[in-house]
């Protein structure tokens, strides 16, 4: 692939402006400074620098961030940054998305990816990714609680009830839960419809996914292993 198209392709800007990165002599590979935008090379495996920084060429992006609260899981936030902004900015221009969304004041795991089909397989209302969290509520958990979400709740223009089967308390305040689905505020509706409140949610599990020791607000790429524990891209 020609050098200036497999920088467009990694979100470095117009092929116009890669080829003007790669003749300022901002680009090198291998330790060796290309200044012919025009160039062949075999994108697989190759590990490129911009302005003292390396990239390795990826087809395909798939990032796993630890969310903060106070960011908007949109492109076009309404009210607080976008979690976009977190990303570096090539990252962001080759069109990554976030997989689902998170309350902006929902904090933990969240994907991210500039692959379509992958997006909306996971997304689907169809596909069953368990995604676990942790929710500290404003009142003590009593067995009414754990009870109604076991059997199930009605949430207001869903047709059938919605259960978190293996609900349980971590302390007086902290539920665990699990959902499969991805409902507009579905967990803090099923607390409120079961009788309490949530005052913070944090999604610490997604399909086998954990953060491990990722910090608030940073990000890092996902390997086959990865994704295969997603599951993806089994129907
Ligand atoms: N359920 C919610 O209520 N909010 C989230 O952010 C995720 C799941």
């Amino acid at each position: 692939m020609q050098l200036e198209r497999l920088l467009q392709s990694q979100g470095f800007g117009s092929r116009k402006a890669c080829r003007a990165l790669i003749e300022a002599g901002a680009v090198s590979i291998g330790g060796t400074l290309c200044t012919d935008a025009r160039a062949e090379y075999e994108p697989e495996g190759l590990v490129f620098t911009i302005d003292e920084v390396a990239w390795a060429y990826r087809e395909r992006v798939y990032l796993l961030l630890h969310k903060p609260a106070g960011y908007e899981c949109s492109r076009n936030p309404q009210h607080h940054p976008s979690v976009l902004a977190l990303l570096p900015q090539p990252l962001r221009e080759r069109g990554v998305q976030p997989v689902g969304r998170l309350d902006e004041d929902t904090t933990g795991l969240l994907l991210l990816t500039d692959d379509g089909p992958c997006l909306h397989a996971l997304t689907h209302p169809r596909r069953h990714v368990p995604k676990r969290y942790l929710a500290r509520l404003k009142h003590p958990i009593d067995a009414a609680l754990l009870q109604a979400l076991h059997e199930g709740v009605m949430l207001h223009g869903e047709q059938v009830p919605l259960a978190a089967p293996d609900a349980r308390a971590v302390d007086t305040h902290t539920l665990a839960l699990a959902i499969e689905q991805g409902k507009y505020h579905q967990v803090k509706r099923m607390v409120a419809a079961a009788g309490n409140r949530v005052g913070q949610l944090h999604r610490a599990e997604l399909g086998g996914l954990t953060l491990g020791g990722l910090a608030v607000g940073e990000w890092r790429y996902l390997d086959a292993a990865d994704l295969a524990s997603i599951p993806y891209p089994a129907a």
